[in-house]
């Protein structure tokens, strides 16, 4: 197949509208935190099951278009022996992998990051082609500070960033681009909305000297908002309409999907921003879901590592994957979070 209508047909997936993408790519260090908080104990093999559980909840095929995997997980089998990749296209989920590799220091810049992983990359992506992998995640991340993020941050991530698109895309692989302003600190709703427009301005400005087929990949920003210990809690629609108002500056039409981080919002909230979005209506692009914790933490804690908690996780997921499935289209009510939800 050619690497266009490879990218064709990814994408034609996952920009599908209702359906939005798992975040299940946590590194192993992430995944560890996150089970020693529930008091989980982390292991291949409780980290293989949880997994399990995620990519094997009944139903969940009908919002979810996609799963992100950590490398780890590409090589793992479900309980029946089929590998984590062929599972997920058997319910006809699409396979995906992160390949950063994380973030390092940015020489001579104050505390700021980039994130590396590109050396190699071609020959990782082959690899990861040949497991079944069809799109791929790098995440950049920019915190806010008073002097931060920097010049030297905002251009260097989005060069990089640029560069692994190019390069997934050379491989027929669909890249989901994330630069990730940072919700920690006590900036407001007004501060984060400066600092996203120039963060995603670069980028698109570095996918286009890069020559990166913008029809070819996900964008996954974080929503505008105000910083977690902000005094002031910015409303529901004033979130919605400040991340509306930068995407619509920054983010060419040419862009068929843009999935949102839940980045430290509560599942509740990261499914009423992504609704009242939908609902402002007249956008470009389907706006939908990439999130990890926001669709994830009820699981985590409903399941504790207990076989006999399994199919409670599993309905946990479904509904959080189906309300947000449903704010994807601008059809969520606050009123549902009380229902019960059947999903299979
Ligand atoms: P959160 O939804 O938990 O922010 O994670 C999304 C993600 O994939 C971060 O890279």
């Amino acid at each position: 197949m050619s690497t266009i209508i490879e990218l064709e047909s990814t994408i034609s997936k996952l920009a599908a509208r209702g359906k939005g993408i798992l975040a299940a790519d946590e590194s192993t260090p992430t995944i560890t935190k996150r089970f020693q908080a529930v008091g989980i104990e982390s292991s291949e093999e409780t980290r293989r099951t949880y997994r399990e559980i995620l990519m094997t909840t009944p139903g969940c095929s009908q919002y979810i278009a996609g799963v992100i995997l950590y490398e780890e997980t590409l090589n793992q089998k479900t309980s029946q022996g089929i590998p984590f990749p062929e599972a997920l296209k058997n319910t006809g989920i699409l396979p995906g992998i992160k390949v950063d590799k994380g973030l390092v220091h940015l020489a001579n810049s104050l505390d700021e990051q980039v994130t590396q992983g590109l050396d190699g990359l071609p020959e990782r992506l082959t690899e990861y082609k040949s497991k079944g992998a069809c799109f791929a995640k790098w995440r950049a991340v920019y915190s806010i500070s008073d002097t931060t993020p920097s010049k030297l941050a905002i251009k260097t991530n989005a060069e990089v960033l640029a560069r692994y698109a190019a390069i997934c895309q050379e491989h027929g692989i669909v890249p989901i681009v994330e630069p990730e302003v940072l919700i920690d600190g006590d900036h407001t709703l007004a501060r984060c909305e400066a600092v996203t427009e120039p963060v995603l301005h670069a980028v698109f400005n570095a996918l286009y000297r890069h020559k990166v087929k913008l029809e070819y990949i996900v964008l996954k920003p974080s929503m505008v908002i105000n910083g977690k210990t902000c005094p002031q809690k910015a409303s529901i629609r004033e979130v919605a309409e400040a991340t509306i108002r930068v995407l619509k500056r920054t983010v060419p039409g040419a862009v068929p999907t843009i999935n949102f981080l839940s980045g430290g919002q509560t599942s509740e909230q990261s499914t009423a921003h992504l609704n009242a979005m939908n609902q402002l209506g007249n956008l470009p692009w389907n706006l939908s879901f990439s999130y990890a914790r926001a669709l994830q933490d009820y699981c985590m804690k409903t399941w504790l590592g207990q076989a006999k908690n399994i199919a409670a996780a599993q309905t946990a997921f479904a509904k959080r994957a189906k309300l947000n499935s449903l704010a994807a289209q601008g059809k969520y009510t606050e009123a549902m979070e009380k229902e019960e939800v059947s999903h299979a």
